[in-house]
């Protein structure tokens, strides 16, 4: 465990402080010899930690007057629109597409802000080492019999319980470990469909959704969906009126890419409403450990009566990236799901289960997550700022209250694909709105990823991409 210095703890203090509106941006902070007396530290222990604010772009210093908070820009960028993608079911054909633009994330020293991983450095991997080898050497070589489908029983049980202390009673036998979130949606969506049934999404979507509507040739029906609120539940009724709707794929907690927050009673009135069509949901909720707020948001699940909703979800955006572990919650659909892994992939190796397991029996999970939250947060702010400072007028920007990516929308002029093939010429990757539509809308929008360490190179990234994106005027 890395230890925090002296300074880093006074700059956590000021984060917090700002975090919690004691210190309002704008707002002049202590100078150097006041916080050091109030510290009782040396003035270079303080002159350190105000040093380490102002790279992080948190405070800065003005001539002859002191140290501030710097302006937030919450208040200075538009949001972009609820979008209005035309109401008619498409077949789906962006896998290539997709493919060029998760290749390119590959490419050594690539500042990767079109990725949909945070950054590897974030996670606890010395300790997962730890208990992968101290298990490895007593595994049982019957293991990988006990471990086929619904998978591990321990880490069943772990996951069951982290879904209790939600207020969500389950057992783990109501739990299906997938090869992360990507399978359990694939399964989940193969065992409510048949080829040619029509799904709906929302507008954007993160474009495994399309991956796997296109690889199970199915048609998707985009509706349009709020920044901030998510799907938009009168354009949803219309179309379960008025089409014959096989499924619904949802991510009511953090959407990717608009990073959509749905209030509790719309998650209701999603529930009743679907219910009331007797139509599934896929319920997405691969971000919802990582909430700004307060309080964690409730899976929509919480509100499902009828074993409607097959909620996934996965260990990859917040624990371990590369274990590849994530799990279905299927309802009236249990068994169909357990059939499809057992068919689709057969089981998982046994060791990462068991690691996961073992780290979260041991509580260091929530302690964790406290840490990437705030880092996200932070660094969410760091890149509105830095946005909002180098990015051509007309930008809008979305505010997420979670996750790690970001929905920009660039001027009209500027076409998202041309941006991406500039912005590889100079070692930079995003994800260009096309990706995230069916009917390949979103021309003009990118996705950025905030949830790497922002360093020096992460703030100059996203300069240069300004300057192209105004250069595309
Ligand atoms: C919204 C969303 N769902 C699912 C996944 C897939 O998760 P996993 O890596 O666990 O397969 C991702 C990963 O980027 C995602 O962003």
């Amino acid at each position: 465990m890395q230890t925090i210095t002296l300074y880093e703890k006074i700059a956590e203090q000021i984060i917090y402080q700002i975090e919690q509106g004691i210190l309002k941006p704008g707002e002049r902070i202590l100078s150097i010899r006041q916080a050091s007396l109030k510290h009782k530290v040396s003035i270079s222990t303080i002159l350190h930690a105000y040093l380490l604010l102002e790279n992080k772009g948190i405070i800065e210093s003005r001539p002859q007057s002191g140290y501030y908070v710097r302006l937030q820009i919450n208040a200075l960028l538009a949001e972009p629109t609820l979008s209005s993608p035309r109401a008619i079911s498409t077949e789906v054909d962006v896998s290539q597409l997709v493919f060029e633009v998760l290749n390119a994330i590959k490419r050594p020293g690539i500042i990767p802000l079109g990725s949909p991983f945070p950054g590897p450095e974030l996670f606890p991997h010395q300790q997962l080492n730890k208990y992968i080898y101290s298990i490895g050497r007593h595994l049982a070589p019957w293991h990988a019999v006990g471990d086929l489908p619904p998978g591990n029983q321990e880490l069943r049980r772990q996951i069951a319980r982290r879904y209790l202390q939600k207020g969500y009673i389950l057992s783990p036998a109501d739990i299906v470990i997938t090869a992360g979130a990507t399978e359990a949606l694939n399964l989940c969506l193969q065992a409510v469909t048949k080829p040619g049934d029509t799904i709906i999404i929302e507008s954007p979507v993160f474009y495994a959704v399309l991956h796997a509507i296109e690889r199970l040739g199915l048609k998707a029906l985009e509706i349009p969906t709020h920044p901030r609120q998510g799907i938009d539940l009168s354009a949803l009724a219309n179309a379960l009126k008025n089409q014959q709707i096989a499924a619904c794929i949802i991510m009511p907690n953090f959407q990717n890419p608009l990073g959509s927050l749905m209030p509790e009673e719309n998650k209701r009135a999603l529930i009743k409403l679907l219910a009331c069509h007797e139509v599934p949901l896929i319920e997405d909720d691969v971000y919802q450990e990582l909430y700004f707020g307060d309080t964690a948001p409730v899976p929509a699940k919480i509100y499902d009566s009828k074993g409607l909703v097959l909620h996934c979800s996965s260990f990859s955006k917040t624990l371990a990236p590369g274990y590849r572990i994530g799990w279905a919650i299927p309802g009236r659909f249990q068994n169909r799901v357990e059939q499809l892994k057992l068919m689709h992939t057969l089981a998982l190796p046994p060791l990462p289960q068991m690691a996961i397991a073992e780290y979260l029996a041991h509580g260091a999970y929530d302690r964790h997550l406290r840490k990437l939250r705030r880092l996200f947060a932070l660094q969410m702010q760091q890149m509105l700022q830095t946005i909002a400072e180098s990015f051509p007028l007309g930008t809008k920007l979305t505010r997420p209250e979670g996750g790690y990516v970001l929905w920009v929308e660039l001027p009209a002029q500027v076409k998202a694909l041309k941006l991406y093939q500039l912005a590889l010429q100079h070692n930079i990757s995003i994800a260009p709105g096309p990706i995230f539509s069916a009917q390949q809308n979103y021309q003009n929008f990118i996705r950025l990823n905030y949830g790497h360490t922002w360093t020096a190179d992460y703030a100059q990234a996203i300069k240069t991409l300004g300057r192209l994106a105004a250069r595309l005027i």
